[in-house]
C-alpha cells in the first residue's frame, strides 16, 4: 500500500522513534554502539567541555587579565587604599567585564559560523569526514587557549574561544546528524538524544576538574583549556575505523554497493534489503524534487510554520536564560547569592549533575509524554523558577540571609526544568516538522539561530547584570512567558507521528 510505503519512507529520515517499523533490523550491535561512543565522547564532548570549562575559572582568569592590563598599561598604585579611584593604567570593573563577556561569547560566535557552514561541510565530505577533519580546530583552539598565559595575552585566549567555537558550531550540526545516519530506525531517538546526554556529562566533568583544587586556579586553568585537546586525539585514531553513513553514501554520493555494505557491517546481518529498499525509495523522491533553497524555507507557505516553529523552540532553548547559569553560576551565586566562593563552586557542580541526570530522564520519557507536553512542562517550571529566584534575590538584597538556599534552590529547579524538554526538544523538532529535501536548510537556520541567541546571552547577561542587578532574571521570565504561550498556541505534538502525516497539515493549510 503506497500510503504506508510513504509513511516508512518518511520515518526512514526523521529522528522518530519509528518501533513500528517492519524494515527495521533494528538491534544495538558493537559496531553502532562504538560509532556512537567514539562520536559521542569525542565531539558531542567538546561541545559541552567547552560550554562548562568557563564557568568555575572564571574568577582567577579574569584576575590574570587586570595583572596583564596593568603591565600593558603601567599600572600605577598610589599605596593609599584609601583612595577609591582609579589608579593610573588601572582597568576598571567594567572594562574587565566586558573583556570577560567577550571571552565567554567568543564562543558562541564561533559556534553561529561553524553552524552556518555545517550544511556545506557535511553535503560535501558526509558528516564522518566533518566531524573528523574538525578535530584540528580542537587542537589548535586548545592549544592557543593553552599557550595564551605564557604569551601573556588574553587576545589569544579569546582567539582560542572562537576557533573552539567554530569546532563546537560544526559538532553541533553534525554529531547528532551522524548518530541519526547511522542508526536503524527504532533506535534513532535514543541514538540522536545521547549527544544531548553527553553534552551534559562533559558540562559537569569541566566544572569538576575546574574546581579550585584541580585544575581551576591560577596556575593549572590552561591545563584544563588544554584537555579539549585528549577527546580530540582519540577520535582522531578511532574514527577513521568507524563505518561512514550509509545515507550519505546512497543518498548524496549514490554509491549503493558501499552503503549496502557499511549496512552488513552496522546491522551484523546480510539480510538488510528492507532498509536499502527504503532509502532507495527516498532517493527516488529526493531525485524527483528540486533542493529547496534557504529562501525557499521562508518564502514557501508550507515551510512558513514549520520554520516559524523551529525559530521559536531554538529560542525558547537560549533565551530562557539556561547559559546564564552555565556561564556565570559560581558568579551569580557568589554575587547574588553571597556564598562563599568554595561552596559557590560546589553549587555549581550541584547544578552540573541535576541536569546530567534530567536529561537522561528526558531520553527515556520523550516518547512517552511527548514533545509539547515536556517542553511546556520544562518552560513552565523554569518561568517559576526565575520569579523565585527573582524574589529571593531582593530578600538577600535586604539582609535577610535565610534568602540564600531559595536561590540556590530555584538555580537548581531552574536547570531541571530545562533538562526535562528544553534541553533536548528544540534540537529534534527540526528534524520532525520538515520532509527529507528542506530538513538540511531547515536544520541550519535551527542552529544558527540556537548559537546566535547563545551569544546574546553570554554577552549581555554580566554587562545587565551589572545595571539591573537582582531583576536580571526577569528577562527571562518574560521571554519564558512568551515562549509558554507560543508553545502552547504553535507546537504540535510530534511523537509517534510520522514527518508525513505532520507536514501534511502544514501542506492541506498552504493549499486551502
Ligand atoms: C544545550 C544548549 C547549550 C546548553 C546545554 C546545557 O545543549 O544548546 O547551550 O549549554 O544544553 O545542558
Amino acid at each position: 500500500d503506497p500510503q504506508t510505503h510513504n509513511a516508512l519512507i518518511s520515518r526512514g529520515g526523521d529522528g522518530e522513534n519509528g518501533h513500528s517499523n517492519k524494515d527495521a533490523t533494528g538491534r544495538l550491535t558493537w559496531p553502532l554502539l562504538f560509532a556512537a561512543i567514539v562520536v559521542t565522547l569525542g565531539s558531542s564532548f567538546q561541545f559541552g567541555w567547552n560550554t562548562g570549562v568557563i564557568n568555575s575559572p572564571g574568577k582567577v582568569i579574569q584576575e590574570w587579565y587586570r595583572e596583564i592590563y596593568r603591565k600593558r598599561h603601567g599600572y600605577n598604585f598610589s599605596g593609599d587604599p584609601n583612595v577609591t579611584t582609579l589608579a593610573p593604567g588601572d582597568i576598571d570593573k567594567n572594562m574587565l567585564d566586558a573583556l570577560w563577556s567577550v571571552t565567554v561569547s567568543m564562543f558562541a560566535v564561533g559556534g553561529m559560523i561553524g553552524g552556518i557552514t555545517t550544511g556545506f561541510w557535511t553535503d560535501k565530505f558526509g558528516s564522518k569526514k566533518t566531524l573528523l577533519s574538525i578535530n584540528a580546530l580542537a587542537i589548535l583552539g586548545g592549544a592557543l587557549e593553552f599557550s595564551s598565559r605564557y604569551l601573556h595575552s588574553y587576545e589569544v585566549l579569546i582567539f582560542g574561544r572562537l576557533i573552539i567555537g567554530i569546532n563546537s558550531g560544526l559538532v553541533s550540526g553534525a554529531a547528532p546528524l551522524y548518530l541519526t545516519e547511522i542508526a536503524p530506525v527504532n533506535l534513532r531517538g535514543e541514538l540522536g538524544s545521547s549527544h544531548q546526554f553527553v553534552v551534559t556529562i562533559a558540562i559537569l566533568l569541566s566544572q569538576i576538574l575546574g574546581l579550585p583544587m584541580i585544575l581551576g586556579n591560577a596556575e593549572y586553568w590552561p591545563v584544563l583549556f588544554a584537555l579539549t585537546i585528549v577527546p580530540a586525539v582519540g577520535q582522531l585514531v578511532l574514527l577513521p575505523t568507524c563505518p561512514e553513513s550509509p545515507r550519505y553514501l546512497l543518498l548524496t554520493r549514490q554509491q549503493a554497493t558501499k552503503a549496502q555494505n557499511v549496512l552488513v557491517r552496522l546491522r551484523q546481518t546480510v539480510n538488510v534489503h528492507g532498509e536499502m529498499e527504503e532509502m532507495k525509495r527516498e532517493n527516488d523522491r529526493l531525485l524527483a524534487k528540486d533542493k529547496v533553497s534557504f529562501v525557499d524555507v521562508f518564502k514557501k507557505r508550507y515551510y512558513r510554520m514549520p520554520i516559524i516553529i523551529t525559530i521559536v523552540m531554538m529560542l525558547s532553548q537560549q533565551l530562557s536564560g539556561i547559559n546564564a547559569v552555565f556561564y556565570y553560576s559560581t558568579r551569580v551565586f557568589e554575587e547574588g547569592a553571597g556564598i562563599s566562593p568554595e561552596a559557590a563552586v560546589y553549587a555549581t557542580i550541584g547544578v552540573g549533575v541535576a541536569n546530567v541526570i534530567m536529561s537522561l530522564v528526558s531520553v527515556l520519557l520523550i516518547d512517552k509524554l511527548g514533545r509539547r507536553t515536556l517542553h511546556l512542562l520544562g518552560l513552565s517550571g523554569m518561568e517559576i523558577c526565575t520569579i523565585v529566584l527573582t524574589i529571593s534575590l531582593v530578600l538577600l538584597g535586604k539582609g535577610m540571609s535565610w534568602a540564600t538556599w531559595i536561590c540556590i534552590l530555584a538555580v537548581f529547579f531552574f536547570v531541571v526544568s530545562f533538562a526535562t524538554g528544553p534541553g533536548s526538544i528544540p534540537w529534534f523538532i527540526a528534524g520532525e516538522l520538515f520532509d527529507q529535501a528542506a530538513r538540511p536548510m531547515g536544520m541550519t537556520v535551527g542552529v544558527v539561530t540556537n548559537w546566535a541567541a547563545n551569544f546574546l546571552v553570554g554577552l549581555c547577561f554580566p554587562l545587565l547584570q551589572n545595571v539591573i542587578d537582582e531583576y536580571i532574571f526577569l528577562i527571562f521570565s518574560a521571554f519564558l512567558l512568551v515562549f509558554i504561550i507560543f508553545t502552547w498556541q504553535c507546537v504540535p505534538e510530534t511523537k509517534n507521528r510520522t514527518v508525513e502525516d505532520i507536514t501534511a497539515k502544514y501542506r492541506r493549510k498552504s493549499i486551502g
